[in-house]
């Protein structure tokens, strides 16, 4: 399987993609807890997610059986103004009433090595009923100008981790922010039931055009991370504003 144009669902602006990703967040959670009596969801950082997480605060979401994870988080306190998880709290967390027991953070605060080994236990620990992966019921994810998703930049040894469920990242190129990540490894995105990338904005037009649309040249030096991410049996969207979408659709 490759990317496919038809994993695109296009969108006319950023509302629109938070308002598809926060709807399709509640359909997942309900399905889930009515199969498996709870949901676990891993989510993306950066900036464009944001406005979803504030939607999700007004939904109806049975938040007491919703388990939250994180794709990917900077190696620094959860006060600091670059993390991950500082800005879920301050769009979701401080506004819905989610067990904290619910809330698995990635320790960034952490030295990185000792942070991806304890994340990794706190993974195995609620997936134990299924040892070999993780199988979360949805990720979100989003997209680098340079085709990175979660902290999977290009050419980086994470990508070629079949075993390990976290990564170290050193991250010292841009994009900013230059700091140690931890990153969920493509395994364990891969081993999703759902993924569904947000990209919005005009910048990642150039890149949406070589992920789905790669001249042979680009072809020939081999998959973007993004386009590393095709769930073995899981679902995976794209939800792209229509700014993103000018360089593939023209
Ligand atoms: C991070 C994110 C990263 C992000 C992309 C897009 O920690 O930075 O996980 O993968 O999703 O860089 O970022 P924007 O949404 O800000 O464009």
């Amino acid at each position: 399987m490759s990317l496919a144009i038809s994993f695109i669902r296009p969108c006319a602006d950023p509302e629109e993609i938070a308002r598809r990703a926060a709807a399709l967040f509640l359909d997942v959670t309900r399905s889930a807890v009515k199969q498996r009596g709870r949901c676990s969801v891993a989510l993306a950082g950066g900036s464009t997610p944001r406005r979803t997480y504030e939607l999700l605060a007004g939904l109806p979401v049975a938040w007491e059986r919703v388990h939250l994870f994180w794709g990917d988080e900077r190696c620094v306190p959860p006060d600091h103004p670059d993390s991950n998880f500082g800005m879920v709290q301050q769009a979701l967390l401080e506004r819905v009433r989610l067990p904290p027991e619910n809330i698995y953070r990635m320790p960034g605060e952490m030295p990185p090595p000792q942070a991806a080994k304890s994340y990794t236990q706190e993974l195995r620990r609620f997936f134990r009923a299924n040892p070999s992966l993780p199988g979360f019921d949805l990720v979100f994810l989003g997209l680098g100008e340079d085709g990175h998703t979660a902290s999977l930049f290009p050419g980086s040894p994470a990508l070629q981790l079949q075993e390990a469920w976290v990564a170290v990242v050193e991250h010292e190129q841009p994009p900013p922010p230059l700091v140690t990540r931890l990153s969920l490894t493509l395994p364990v995105l891969n081993a999703a039931r759902q993924v569904v990338f947000l990209v919005n904005g005009a910048n990642k037009a150039p890149v949406v055009r070589r992920l789905f649309a790669p001249t042979s040249e680009e072809a020939a030096a081999g998959p973007l991370p993004a386009a590393q991410v095709l769930p073995a049996a899981g679902k995976l969207t794209w939800l792209v504003e229509a700014a993103a979408l000018a360089e593939l659709f023209r």
